[in-house]
């Protein structure tokens, strides 16, 4: 059962912003960004839109928006706040996605077209949570579905017509209206509740985050697993933040924050076709996230199957290098033994391999485990 009343669809929550200050930790770090590279600042998320010169260059900002997500200080009030949630309305069985979606709506500009989660692959019992940073008006804020009826008979007709984006766009905003929340609220929907954005034509920038709660995992949709977190790395987390230390045995948590520094080789292979650039390019961007230190860039010799390549920079001969970054876990072209005998073999020389587009890193015998079942 969803704490979520089946007639209406969606239910508003608050939470407190003191506790989970995340307007101040992405205000200061926007100010970070835009003084080091523009030499201007803001004095609120409202007001990004007047440097002018980002303007041009949103994408960079959402970018740096995705980053703070993935960082240290943000995961640790995302997740304090995910778990006070879960404790609330669901059982330890629950699943959060570990990497919040952000939103920057600008005056003049549009986001996303009027959809509903369930076309994105959320499962029924997934339950997106939207949360606006800034304060947000009828002019530039999400609209969505009054209540689930009128939801359900609107995606029915769509999926079973041929409208073009514009007409789904129109009969979806006729039967939407706007969500009209405070900093502090946020707007909990089923994943087949439409919405979606208009054309911003207030003169505040929209700043908004969104992120989902499964029951279980029992209905992924078609979402990986490795995209959330489970109660048990809620409560490590929260192990975590009591005793103040920087590293503890939180594994999960150890995927995205404690690469800092690490030497790491750049690796691509033939990857059923996809191109070594598009391999390597996301490679680094993901390590620059990390700030992993890519210190070079390696290919396979494609005549062998058994990835030699792979295996010395996994090896003890290499002992300068932390581990290797690799696109995907279809390096292993799904051959299973394979993946198993070089993660086993790396674990086993202390060596740590990241697979960029999964977010999954190899540094123990359980993450093996886990990376294994998706191979
Ligand atoms: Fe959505």
């Amino acid at each position: 059962m969803s704490f979520i009343d089946e007639k209406l669809g969606k239910k508003v929550i608050d939470f407190d912003t003191k506790k989970y200050n995340f307007y101040d930790l992405i205000l200061h770090d926007f100010n970070d960004y835009l003084s080091q590279e523009y030499g201007e600042k803001i004095d609120k998320l409202s007001n990004l839109h007047k440097i002018n010169i980002i303007t041009k260059d949103f994408e960079s900002l959402r970018q740096r928006m995705f980053s703070v997500f993935r960082g240290e200080e943000f995961q640790k009030i995302y997740l304090s706040l995910g778990k006070e949630i879960i404790d609330k309305y669901y059982d330890k069985k629950a699943l959060i996605q570990k990497t919040p979606t952000a939103r920057i709506q600008p005056p003049k500009y549009m986001t996303t077209s009027f959809h509903c989660d369930a076309w994105y692959g959320h499962s029924s019992i997934t339950t997106s949570f939207w949360m606006p940073l800034t304060k947000v008006n009828q002019n530039n804020t999400l609209h969505m579905s009054k209540d689930r009826k009128i939801s359900l008979d609107t995606l029915d007709e769509l999926v079973n017509s041929d409208y073009d984006l514009e007409k789904i766009n129109d009969i979806s905003q006729s039967i939407c209206e706007p969500i009209i929340l405070e900093y502090g609220q946020i707007m909990c929907f089923k994943s087949d509740m439409l919405h979606g954005a208009k054309v911003n034509t207030s003169n505040d920038t929209r700043v908004t985050f969104d992120f989902r709660i499964l029951q279980s995992k029992d209905d992924l949709g078609f979402k990986s697993i490795s995209n959330y977190f489970d109660y048990n790395a809620l409560q490590n987390s929260e192990l975590q933040n009591n005793k103040n230390t920087s590293r503890s045995g939180n594994k999960e948590l150890s995927r995205n924050n404690n690469l800092s520094n690490n030497r790491f080789v750049s690796y691509s292979n033939s990857c059923n076709g996809v191109n070594a650039k598009s391999q390597l390019t996301l490679c680094a961007g993901i390590a620059n996230d990390k700030k992993i230190n890519i210190t070079r860039n390696e290919s396979e010799i494609y005549v062998f199957s058994h990835l030699p390549v792979l295996r010395h920079y996994l090896g003890p001969i290499e002992n300068q290098i932390d581990g290797v970054i690799a696109f995907s876990l279809d390096i292993f072209e799904k051959d299973f033994n394979l993946a198993e005998n070089i993660l086993k073999f790396a674990v086993k020389n202390d060596k740590k391999v990241l697979f960029a587009a999964e977010d999954i890193l190899v540094s123990n015998s359980i993450d093996i485990k886990k990376a294994l079942e998706l191979i």
